[in-house]
This record gives structure tokens, sequence and C-alpha cells, in this order.
């Protein structure tokens, strides 16, 4: 039932707090501020991480990846299972295949794990719905705890599956000795404010409904990030396509001087996702090349992080986080600013043209 609220994409936008919360705790002791130990699969003994997934999923992957390589120093590569699948992949001894689905049942990411658990590998499956065909399939599930989820655009399975990876690297990180004790409890504490930060950032979103206003007004619309706000950059243009029918691209910002920036004029919005961390500055100058070519910016950023200078953007800000739970509070404006401007355009959130919630069609 959606109770209280309008569509069932915008009732699970707001369980975040409890899915995220619930999905952690799986993982993480928030009293020993500790990773739980990870039985099914010795991480001491990946050599490679293999991570399929489509859609959005495949964004979560891509956001884990980062965290695979720094925290476990583990190499992590990320691919779309339909292209997977049907490229004969020369996989290395060692590697461990993670599929990543809310559903469990998408025909490719299925097709991709049985094709590598018969080449003999290990294989696990991030998954929502805990009895489907890849929980079954996969050597060992990793559970997510978003609960049902109906919208067809994914939402809470998403930051369920941000969480359990990061989680994962973590445990990675810990298990091969390159994360020590108090790097450790810092972590698991960065994480599990995450539920809190996303709750504060759900209550402030009178500038994201004027963004939207705006945003539905446009044909075209560019989404930038970097660094694991890259992959949050092309979630935010999957989900405003998927559900208000707008073009929409997600870039990595330092790529945009390589040719998507001839699309900026003053009718293309350009959203851009600027937490504090080790690469604000490059973006906030990615920015200031936007502006001077006229196109409208709005700056996703925290409260407190400086503008770039001599450019006109407009902010939306939300609280400030540690950069390694950015990717979990940044997914809530992103997400938000899509259902803000379908609902503006009046399509039907829940049910947008042409998709199905699970693909179970090749
Ligand atoms: C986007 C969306 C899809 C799914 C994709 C994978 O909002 O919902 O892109 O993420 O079809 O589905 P699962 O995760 O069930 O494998």
């Amino acid at each position: 039932e959606k109770g209280e609220y309008r569509h069932f994409m915008e009732k699970e936008i707001h369980e975040q707090p409890d899915s995220v919360q619930h999905t952690l705790s799986a993982y993480l002791d928030l009293v020993a501020q500790k990773v739980k130990p990870q039985d099914a699969i010795d991480l001491t003994k990946v050599s490679r991480i293999q991570i399929v997934a489509c859609g959005t999923a495949f964004y979560a992957g891509e956001i884990a990846r980062y965290a695979f390589e720094r925290l476990a120093g583990v190499p992590c590569d990320v691919e779309i299972a339909s292209e997977f699948r049907y490229r004969s992949p020369a996989l290395t001894p060692g590697t461990l295949v993670v599929a990543v689905s809310q559903s469990g049942e998408t025909a490719d990411t299925l097709a991709s794990l049985t094709w590598c658990k018969a080449q003999g590998f290990d294989t696990a499956a991030v998954v929502n719905v805990h009895t489907s065909s890849m929980a079954r399939e996969a050597a060992a599930m990793w559970p997510t705890w978003a609960g049902p989820e109906i919208g067809v655009a994914s939402t809470k399975a998403f930051t369920a599956q941000v969480a359990a990876l990061l989680s994962l690297a973590l445990a990675a990180g810990v298990a091969r000795g390159r994360v020590a004790p108090d790097e450790e409890a810092r972590l698991v504490k960065a994480l599990f404010e995450a539920p809190r930060l996303i709750a504060e950032t759900l209550q402030a979103d009178d500038d994201l409904k004027a963004v939207a206003h705006d945003l539905s007004k446009a044909s075209d619309v560019l989404f930038l990030g970097r660094g694991v706000m890259y992959p949050l950059a092309m979630e935010g243009a999957l989900k405003l396509k998927e559900i208000s029918y707008i073009h929409a691209e997600g870039y990595a910002a330092g790529e945009l001087k390589h040719g998507p920036i001839a699309l900026v004029d003053e009718e293309t919005p350009v959203i851009a996702l600027a937490p504090m961390d080790e690469v604000f500055e490059k973006t906030a100058s990615n920015l200031q090349e936007v502006a001077a070519r006229g196109g409208p910016v709005v700056m996703i950023t925290a409260k407190g992080a400086p503008s770039p200078h001599g450019a006109a953007v407009r902010r939306v800000e939300i609280p400030a986080c540690d950069p390694f739970i950015a990717p979990l509070v940044y997914a809530v404006p992103v997400q938000l600013l899509a259902y803000y401007t379908a609902v503006e355009k009046g399509t039907d959130v829940d049910q947008p043209r042409n998709l199905a919630k699970s693909v179970t069609v090749e």
C-alpha cells in the first residue's frame, strides 16, 4: 500500500533510511565498530572481482569498483551483463564473479552468472529477492534488505546495493589486512551515518522541487560527476529518462571538454553532483566552463561548500558527509529530481511506458 504517498516510487524513496540501515546491519556491527565475518567467500583469496549487472544495478556495481580497489586493493571490473555474456570474457584464475540484481531474475545477469559458474569461478549474488534464481545459482548470496520494490524505477534497491557493496569492500579490505582497526571503526561509523543523512536530505526538498519545475520544460539534461559521482550521474540520467521521458546523459565531468560541451546552451540544464571530496575543485572548474558558455548549472553540493569562482550556479545544498558514503546520500536528490520532474509532467511514475519491472527476456 502507498499510504500517505502518491506513488510507490515516492514511498520507496522515503523508505531508504530504513532499507539502508537494515542492509548495513547485515554486514556491519555498529556496536563493535567492525565488519561482520563473511564466511561464504574467502575474501583473502580473491585476485580479481568481476561485477555483472544491468541498468541501475550496473551503476551500483560501478560505484562499488572504486571501493573494492581503494580499500581492498583488488582489481575490479564491472560490465553490463548483456555484453559480458556474449563476448567470451577471458577471466583470470581467482576471479570472483559478483552478480548484482534487485529481482535476481534478469535474464542476461543470470546467464552471465551461470556461465561463470560452469567455468569454475567463484560466484556471489547481491540480490534483493532472496529466493530468486540468482540467489540459488550463486555459491554465495549477499542479500540486500530493501524489502519489496514495486515502482518500476529502482530506488531503495539501488541504495541497498550500494550499502551492501561498500560494506563488502570494507570487509575485503579488513580481511586482506589493508584496512587497520581504527580505519575500520571510522568507516563503519561513517556508513551508519548514512540513514540519518538520507532522512535529513529527504526533508529539505523545496529547492529540488523548484529545480524539477524547470527541468520539466527541458528536452535535454546533462548530469556530471567525478569519481563515484560519475556512475551516480549516469544513474540520475537513467532515472530522469525512465520516468519523465526527458533525454538525459550522465558524463564524467572531466570528459565534458572532449565533446559533450558542444551541447551546452541556455536550454540545456547541467546537474552537477559535487560533494566535498578530493576531486571537488576539479568538478568546480568544469562547472565554470559550462557557466561561461551560458549553460544553466545546478550544483548539488554540501552545505558550506564553496561555489565555483565567478560562475553563476544554482545550488541545492544537502548535509555534508564523509566522501565514502556520498553515493548513498547523493542518490536521494538524484531520485527526487527525477520523481518531481515526472510528477510535474504528469507521467505514469510507477509504470513508465515500455518498461517492465523485471527483464526476464534477452
Ligand atoms: C532502472 C531499473 C532497471 C533495473 C535493471 C536490472 O530504474 O530499474 O535498470 O535496474 O533492469 O534489474 P535487476 O536489478 O532486477 O536485475
